[in-house]
């Protein structure tokens, strides 16, 4: 079973823009260089670095990486995946070392999302977020949580719970978002750490390959200073603080440069043991706020 969201890799036009956004306005540090490629490797904790921006041609979400835990359990998710006749292709050292990890191996789920696996990243290094931010809700728990495209739903769903083990949190149906279109479906997943979701499916498509990626803050006010430099950044809030229901997390969303939905908040909840959790089935995503403010595409 997965242990955590270690990483995640994108690929913008411009990485150094997007690494200046997420040291300015999320208060995220600069990994050291990894490659002789442009490739920005950005830090939340003392975990090597949590997100990989590559070089582009278009700016996109490219992958998941999910830490294993060990090598043995890495090595049975291999035969997991090959049991379940999902094609794995097997990390070169030259790119675990990109990613400062022992091993790694890249599947695709049914909804063509880039799923890597890998093990071994244990070297720690001191880190202090900037912006006064005390230290990101990470270790453990992960980097966050991914919510990912998944027109696919019923055979990606499948591939996540029977294949990967990721365990059923909350299944939210809301109504369709407009006249002529399914209902809506986010069905929230998770791994074997406290963490409510690691992982979040979206019953439709998105040209970024992402819904949204959630980093958690330490507290209310590291949220709230937080969006008061996602708006001086004049970047677009798409969804005003609030709480969700099913995580109970306080936060709000913005688009991050290149169009990544992304979730800031606190106050996530922690499940201490999954054997007594009984998973939720939702029709309302928050207690209160989380006003969208969608902007309308170009004429
Ligand atoms: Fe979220």
């Amino acid at each position: 079973m997965v242990a955590n969201l270690g990483y995640v890799r994108m690929e913008m036009q411009e990485p150094a823009g997007w690494a200046k956004f997420a040291k300015d306005v999320l208060g995220f540090g600069m990994g050291k260089s990894r490659d002789r490629q442009g490739t920005k490797y950005l830090r939340m904790d003392k975990a090597p670095f949590r997100y990989m921006i590559e070089k582009g041609e278009t700016d996109r979400f490219v992958a998941c990486g999910y830490d294993m835990g060990s090598r043995k359990a890495f090595n049975e998710q291999v035969k997991a995946f090959e049991k379940a006749k999902v094609p794995v292709t097997h990390g070169s050292e030259r790119d675990a070392k990109r990613r400062a990890v022992n091993g790694f191996a890249t599947v695709m789920d049914p909804s063509g999302n880039t799923v890597e696996i890998y093990h071994g990243r244990d070297k720690q290094e001191a880190f202090k977020p900037g912006h006064g931010i005390k230290e990101f809700k990470t270790g453990k728990m992960g980097l966050g949580h991914a919510v990912l495209p998944g027109p696919n739903m019923k055979d990606t769903i499948k591939f996540y719970t029977k294949v990967m083990g990721f365990g059923v949190s909350d299944d939210l149906s809301l109504p369709p978002p407009m006249e002529g279109l399914p209902k809506q479906r986010i069905y929230f997943m998770h791994a074997d750490n406290p963490r409510h979701h690691t992982l979040g499916l979206y019953n439709f498509p998105n040209p970024t390959g992402l819904i949204h990626l959630m980093a958690e803050m330490g507290s209310m006010d590291e949220v709230g200073y937080c969006m008061d430099r996602v708006k001086a950044a004049g970047l677009h809030i798409f969804a005003s603080l609030g709480r969700h229901s099913n995580d109970e997390m306080v936060s709000f969303y913005f688009f991050a440069p290149g169009g990544m939905g992304f979730e800031v908040g606190y106050d996530g909840k922690q499940v201490k043991d999954w054997s007594k959790f009984k998973p939720t089935k939702t029709t309302s995503g928050d207690y209160w706020g989380h006003e969208y403010d969608f902007p309308l595409p170009p004429e």
